[in-house]
C-alpha cells in the first residue's frame, strides 16, 4: 500500500471519530435541555384548573369534582426523574414534598365541596387550592429551573 493511501486512510478515520464524538456530545446537550416531564404535568395541572373555573363559571359541579380529582391525583414523574428533583431539593425535600402533599390535600377538600354543590365553599376552596401551587412556586421554580435548565431554559 502506497504511503498516501495509509495517510490518506488514517485522516478519515480521524475524521469519523471526531464526528461520532460531536454527535455524542450534542446528544448529550440535548439531554441536559429537555424539559422534565414534571414541566408536562404542570401544563395539565394548569389547564385543569382552567376547566375548574369554567365549571364554576357554568355552575357544572360534577365537572369540578371530576377534575379536581385528577389534580388530586395528578402523574408522577419517573422515578429517574423523581430521584433527580429529590436529590435537586436536598436539604429541602420535605419542605418540597410537603408543598405537594398540600396541593393533593387541598383538591381533594375541593372535590368533597362541589360534591356538595356548595358555589361559595368551592370557590373558597379553589382559592386555597391556587395557595399551595403558589407557595411551592415562590420557593422552588427559580432553583429548580436554574439547576435543570440553567441558561438553557
Ligand atoms: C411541590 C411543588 C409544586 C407544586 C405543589 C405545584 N407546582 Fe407547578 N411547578 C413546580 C415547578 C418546580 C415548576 C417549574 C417546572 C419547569 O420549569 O420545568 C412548576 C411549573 C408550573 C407551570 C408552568 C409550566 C411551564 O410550561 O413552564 C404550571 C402551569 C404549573 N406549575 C401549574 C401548577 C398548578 C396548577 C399547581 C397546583 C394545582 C402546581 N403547579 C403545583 C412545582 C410545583
Amino acid at each position: 500500500m502506497r504511503t498516501a493511501s495509509i495517510i490518506r486512510i488514517i485522516l478519515l478515520t480521524g475524521l469519523a471519530i471526531i464526528a461520532a464524538s460531536g454527535q455524542v456530545f450534542a446528544e448529550t446537550l440535548a439531554d441536559t435541555t429537555e424539559p422534565l416531564a414534571l414541566r408536562k404535568i404542570m401544563q395539565d395541572l394548569g389547564k385543569n384548573m382552567q376547566t375548574i373555573i369554567d365549571g364554576i363559571s357554568r355552575e357544572d359541579w360534577e365537572l369540578v369534582e371530576k377534575i379536581a380529582l385528577q389534580v388530586a391525583d395528578h402523574p408522577q414523574p419517573p422515578l429517574v426523574e423523581k430521584v433527580r428533583i429529590l436529590s435537586f431539593a436536598g436539604s429541602n425535600v420535605s419542605k418540597f414534598k410537603g408543598y405537594d402533599g398540600k396541593t393533593h390535600d387541598a383538591a381533594r377538600v375541593l372535590a368533597e365541596v362541589a360534591a356538595e354543590k356548595d358555589g361559595h365553599g368551592v370557590i373558597l376552596a379553589f382559592s386555597e387550592l391556587q395557595n399551595t401551587c403558589l407557595a411551592c412556586h415562590e420557593s422552588f421554580r427559580k432553583s429548580f429551573q436554574a439547576h435543570f435548565y440553567g441558561q438553557f431554559k
